[in-house]
C-alpha cells in the first residue's frame, strides 16, 4: 500500500494493523507529533511494516515495488492530484485499486477537478472515489 498524506499516520497505521503481511509506504513532506502516539498504540510488526516518506507523494516510488493499493489524501489540489497519479501510475500492480479522499469535500474541488479531467473511470464510496485505471485512462 502507498498513501499520500501521512497526516497523523491514522490511516497508515490502520492499514498496517488490518493485515499482517501488508506493507504500507507513507509520504508527507510534513512531521506530526501525534505520528508517535498512534505508532505507540500498534504492535512492533505492524510498526515495522510502516515506512514513512518525508517527502511530497508526486515524488513517486523509492524502488521498483509495485502497489496494489494507492490511497490518496495530500493536498487535496487539482494539479498536486494529476502529478501524483502520473508519478504512481507505472507502478501500480494490475488490477490496483486507487483511492481518493475527500472527493465530496466541499472546500477540496481540486479532486473532483482531477478526475473528471482524467474522465477517470469508477465509483464513489461515501466521501471516496475509488478509480478503475485498468482501462489506461
Ligand atoms: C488530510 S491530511 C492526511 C490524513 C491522514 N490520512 C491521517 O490518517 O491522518 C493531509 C496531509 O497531506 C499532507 N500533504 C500536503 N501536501 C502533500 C503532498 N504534496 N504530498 C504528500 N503529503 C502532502 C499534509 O501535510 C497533511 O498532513
Amino acid at each position: 500500500v502507498v498513501e499520500l498524506g501521512t497526516g497523523t499516520a491514522w490511516t497508515a497505521i490502520s492499514l498496517a494493523i488490518a493485515e499482517n503481511d501488508r506493507d504500507v509506504v507513507t509520504y508527507d513532506p510534513v512531521l506530526r507529533v501525534e505520528r508517535e502516539r498512534y505508532l505507540a498504540l500498534a504492535d512492533q510488526s505492524a510498526r515495522n511494516r510502516v515506512v514513512f516518506v518525508d517527502e511530497q507523494g508526486s515524488t513517486g516510488p523509492r524502488d521498483g515495488a509495485k502497489v496494489n493499493l494507492l490511497y490518496i489524501d495530500s493536498a487535496h489540489e487539482r494539479q498536486v492530484v494529476l502529478d501524483e497519479l502520473e508519478a504512481w501510475r507505472p507502478a501500480l500492480a494490475p488490477g490496483a485499486v486507487v483511492v481518493l479522499d475527500d472527493f465530496t469535500h466541499p472546500e477540496f474541488p481540486g479532486v473532483r477537478e482531477a478526475v473528471r479531467e482524467l474522465g477517470l473511470n469508477g465509483a464513489q464510496h461515501g466521501t471516496l472515489f475509488v478509480a478503475d485505471l485498468s482501462d489506461g485512462r
